[in-house]
């Protein structure tokens, strides 16, 4: 897969996603297993000029929820997020590109990417053959406003007891942990030996490793942490343990829009960081330890009054 640029290997209970370029998708050995949403997604993501008049210290998400993510659900474009430690990428189908680009341009600085190369992107350019050659686009940060999403349809959410923790590693130390990863990744579904049957109770695998434009990121819970050495994955010092919100109660599928937003909205205006990884069938939010009590109160409020 020497040519893939963006790889992301995901493992739920239910099964594997994958999401990877053509590059990569070419490369795949086809297989009767294997289950493809049929459409083109293009990443977008979001650089931060550092816009001096937030405040938030939030991270992830909860940084776009409400310049990104709301202004997307309420032009009902379904996407599909990718958190990794570097940034969050949010997928949006090829065929929605135009209304993308002109719910975006108004707050956001728009480029493309080819190549390493970026070039500016207007909405009119969006006519005229972009969406054939677009690969990747930047909306780079130009101001902050305030808007709510069409109140989306309240999917059932599962939090299970695990913590997790968002790490990365330098690349070149790949090959050191390549067959601790197959291992956790493959080869984990019988219950670990000395662990408690008490300590598995209601915990859910949930294992994401992703190589995108050359950096790492891996999200896992501490019980598949204690495999790798300790001294080669690496984390932010600020933020150490994530509780994981799961979203849906039967897959999602991939047309509906707002679920992101209905989550991250009432996260972002309590200002509560969050990483959010969308897979095959399900959502996954996950949000601080210290928060997931708040959390938890905040998703229950909002059931029982879903008009508000
Ligand atoms: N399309 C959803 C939204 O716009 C998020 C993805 C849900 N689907 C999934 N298969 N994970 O909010």
């Amino acid at each position: 897969m020497a040519r893939c640029k963006f790889f992301s290997l995901t493992e739920t209970p239910e099964n594997y996603t994958v999401v990877l370029d053509e590059e990569g998708f070419k490369e795949l050995q086809p297989s009767e297993h294997l289950q493809v949403e049929g459409s083109v997604w293009l990443p977008l993501n979001v650089v931060s000029n550092g816009n001096a008049s937030s405040s938030s210290q939030a991270v992830g998400v909860t940084k776009i929820a409400k310049s990104v993510i709301a202004p997307l659900a309420q032009q009902h474009v379904s996407v599909f997020m990718l958190s990794t430690y570097q940034t969050d990428f949010i997928l949006v189908r090829e065929k929605d590109l135009a209304v993308v680009i002109h719910t975006l341009e108004e707050e956001f600085n728009i480029y493309r990417e080819v190549g390493g190369e970026y070039s500016a992107v207007l909405s009119q350019d969006v006519h005229n053959g972009f969406q054939k050659n677009g690969k990747e686009c930047t909306v780079q940060e130009r101001g902050m406003r305030e808007k709510r999403a069409a109140q989306p349809t309240v999917h059932p959410v599962l939090i299970p007891p695990n913590q997790f923790c968002v790490m990365s590693l330098d690349p070149d130390t790949l090959p050191a942990i390549a067959t601790t990863l197959i291992d956790v990744l493959f080869y984990s579904n019988s219950p670990k030996e000395g662990a408690l049957p008490s300590q598995d109770l209601d915990c859910i695998k949930f294992f994401s490793f992703s190589l995108i434009d050359g950096y790492v990121s891996l999200v896992m819970d501490t019980e598949a942490q204690r495999q790798f050495p300790a001294d080669l994955l690496f984390t932010s010092s600020s933020r150490e343990l994530w509780r994981m919100v799961r979203i849906g109660g039967q897959p999602l599928g991939f047309d509906e829009c707002g679920i992101v937003a209905q989550i991250s909205q009432p996260l972002a205006d309590s200002d509560i960081s969050a990483y959010y990884i969308s897979t095959f069938s399900f959502d996954h939010a996950l949000v601080p330890e210290e928060d997931i009590v708040s959390v938890t109160e905040m998703l229950q409020q909002h059931r029982k009054e879903p008009d508000c």
